[in-house]
């Protein structure tokens, strides 16, 4: 018997919105512990807060595939999802726009796109499909909006980046005809841009390229990870579910709005969207919480169980929107690939949940939430669809 099949399979159950309780045990009890992953590779499995956190930033991981080189040119452009220097060089152009003051300029115009969104909610039949209505549609929106696609293109786009998160599209030859489109036409709009700049993502990169050493394929690349990290915010309909869930705490903030931002900080939190994470690899030989791990093995950190830490988070696994953390949450990751998005993710979240519950006062799940579904064929998981009433 190969000795993997002896490993206990990870995830331990489909995921259907909650960690399962062992799972949470072993945040404490056992809190580095090998299983098998889905592709049958073992791998050591991270809970904790503390050894999180370690995994994803300390540069004895990886996130690239044993034996393969991030160094500059070695593999094509240099793009995110890469180590150190490479990873930096690009990570420093995004950050620069990046911005709070940038970001914040886009909240009027991801108001007025909630607000047209939840109109024709309104307008349309009962009960409404929020996923379908609101929920999926508006990272779509808002990502075209920053990065600068003009509204014509949009339908051609939405048709390239439709697979582009899918698992089961996942090296089809569909997809990479798409990817392929998708990066011939983000060049042609860097030239674009160069020639008529705008209020936007890609006009700020050409722009500022004089000052940095990025080529125009390296530029496609981050607009590429761009684009996967913001085409999907799932937080709101997990969101949405856990207030639903805790009838008292929606109460609590139905009565007090202003209670909207520690709120969502408290949904990105303790909401999971799936229990599986990036898995990365060790560099070097180490020990990571008394366990020895040997150069090449592949190790899974799984941020939403470290944001159940009761060293970190008292009382961990109670939803509380008047929570005053310490320390932050692991939802949007932590060390040199903290999410670039955060503010805009956080935004998404906020004025979502914000909309929906000023205009559709009665808000009320419309079945069983044990019975909405969730999705297992993207990498984000998320739900699938969540019938609502008002
Ligand atoms: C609530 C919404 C969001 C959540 C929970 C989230 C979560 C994350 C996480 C966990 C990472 C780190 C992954 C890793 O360690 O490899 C990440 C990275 C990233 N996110 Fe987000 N994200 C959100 C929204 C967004 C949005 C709206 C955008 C852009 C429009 C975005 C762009 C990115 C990019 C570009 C990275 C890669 C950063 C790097 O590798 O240096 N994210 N996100």
């Amino acid at each position: 018997m190969p000795v993997n099949s002896a490993l206990r399979p990870y995830p331990f159950a489909p995921f259907t919105g909650d960690l399962p309780a062992d799972l949470l045990d072993m945040v404490v009890a056992d809190p580095v512990s090998r299983v098998r992953l889905p592709d049958g590779r073992p791998a050591w499995l991270v809970l904790s807060y503390e050894h999180c956190c370690t995994v994803l930033a300390d540069p004895r991981f990886s996130r690239l595939p044993p034996g393969a080189t991030s160094a500059p040119g070695a593999a094509g452009p240099r793009e995110l999802n890469m180590d150190g220097p490479a990873h930096a060089a690009v990570r420093r152009v995004a950050g620069r726009a990046f911005t709070a003051r940038r970001i914040s300029t886009f909240r009027p115009r991801v108001r007025r796109i909630v607000d047209g969104l939840v109109d024709a909610m309104l307008a349309g039949p009962r009960p409404a499909d929020v996923v379908a209505g609101l929920v999926a549609p508006l990272p779509v929106f808002v990502v075209c909006d920053v990065l600068g696609v003009p509204a014509a293109d949009r339908p051609r786009f939405y048709a390239w980046i439709s697979g582009l998160n899918s698992v089961t599209a996942y090296g089809s030859d569909g997809a990479a005809r798409a990817q392929a489109e998708l990066r011939a036409y983000l060049a042609g709009q860097l030239t674009r841009k160069r020639a008529e700049p705008g209020d936007d993502l890609l006009s700020a990169w050409v722009h500022g390229q004089d000052a940095h050493e990025l080529v125009d394929a390296e530029l496609v690349e981050l607009a590429m990870g761009v684009l996967l990290g913001g085409l999907e915010i799932n937080s709101t309909s997990a969101g949405l579910r856990a207030l639903f869930q805790h009838p008292e705490q929606l109460a609590k903030l139905r009565a007090a709005p202003e209670k909207l931002a520690s709120a969502t900080d408290e949904i990105l939190r303790y909401t999971s969207v799936s229990a599986m994470f990036r898995v990365q690899v060790v560099r070097e030989d180490l020990v990571l919480g008394g366990v020895a791990m040997r150069a090449g093995d592949c190790v899974m950190a799984v941020p939403w169980a470290g944001n159940r830490d009761p060293r970190q988070f008292p009382e961990p696994h109670v939803f509380d929107i008047d929570r005053t953390p310490t320390v932050p949450h692991l939802t949007f990751g932590f060390g040199p690939h903290f999410c670039l998005g955060t503010a805009l993710g956080r935004m998404q979240v906020e004025l979502s949940l914000g909309a929906l519950l000023a205009r559709m006062p009665g808000l009320a799940p419309a079945v069983p939430i044990d019975e909405i579904p969730w999705r297992h064929d993207r990498m984000n998981g998320g739900i699938e669809w969540f019938p609502v009433t008002w």
